[in-house]
């Protein structure tokens, strides 16, 4: 049967999309990119025809998540999907920021269906991180926060999802995250090194609920991760001049 990727033409989606059409599947996308919008529904019910596996992984980057979930559960149970798998964030349960409680309630939407589901939650993906930088490419300086992360490469994230679309609804699974935990800045002297760059770090000591519970490390799963790429290996790879 077919897999509709909600998001696959994403950051996430596009290497989940290519792994998923290498294992045999047939896979359909439903981005705005392709004809479908799940903020109005246009296209949904269509994309849904013959599908069996629905792979939530697009996003508005915003609370607007939550109706989308909804709307495309909706039609997802209507035309008789037997599977749902979800894309999370580690922590969304826990840290008080207002697009992790969105996500968190996606999750709760997909619990409710009554669709068999899976929801796998992952740490920041590697280009994530590099934005700090990369928006800052043309400040003298870089400004940083002081907080840790745990960032995984978006492939083996990609990697775990087939395997998850492939197996049973498993409902909540283990997390996952990279190798190494570090710094914001520490990430940021690795990109400097990588794109032979040396401009003055300053970090902006934030304080509110939400540093306090990302420097408790309450969205990274722990060590040894999951994944084996590193962020340094993604750096010299993207920041070379
Ligand atoms: N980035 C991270 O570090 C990270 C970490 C953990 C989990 N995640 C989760 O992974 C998922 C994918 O993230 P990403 O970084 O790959 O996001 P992304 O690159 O911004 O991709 C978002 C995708 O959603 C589609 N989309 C946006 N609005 C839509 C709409 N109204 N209707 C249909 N499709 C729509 C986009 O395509 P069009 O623009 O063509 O519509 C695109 O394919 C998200 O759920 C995110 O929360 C991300």
């Amino acid at each position: 049967m077919t897999i509709l990727v909600t998001g696959g033409t994403g950051i996430l989606g596009r290497p989940t999309v290519e792994l998923l059409r290498a294992a045999g599947h047939d896979v359909r996308i439903l981005s705005r990119s392709t004809g479908g919008d799940l903020s109005t529904g246009a296209g949904v019910t269509g994309a849904l025809e013959g599908v069996g596996t629905v792979l939530h992984l697009a996003t508005s980057a915003s609370t607007r998540d939550v109706r989308q979930t909804q709307r495309l559960v909706d039609a997802a149970r209507a035309t008789g999907v037997t599977h749902v798998v979800y894309i999370s964030i580690v922590g969304v349960d826990t840290v008080p920021y207002s697009y992790y409680r969105a996500k968190f309630a996606c999750e709760q939407i997909i619990e409710a269906s009554g669709i068999p589901f899976t929801i796998l939650r992952a740490t920041q993906f590697h280009s994530f991180v590099a934005m700090i930088p990369r928006a800052q490419r043309r400040l003298p300086v870089i400004f940083s926060l002081n907080a840790p992360d745990q960032p995984i490469k978006v492939e083996e994230v990609a990697e775990r999802l087939v395997e998850l679309v492939a197996a049973a609804p498993s409902g909540l699974v283990a997390d996952i995250g990279g190798p190494q935990q570090l710094t914001v800045r520490e990430a940021i002297a690795i990109w400097q090194r990588a794109a032979g760059t040396r401009k003055p770090v300053w970090t902006i000591p934030l304080g509110g609920k939400m540093m306090r519970a990302m420097r408790a490390g309450e969205h990274m799963p722990g060590l040894p991760g999951y994944g084996r790429g590193t962020f340094a290996e993604y750096a010299e790879h993207e920041a070379r001049p």
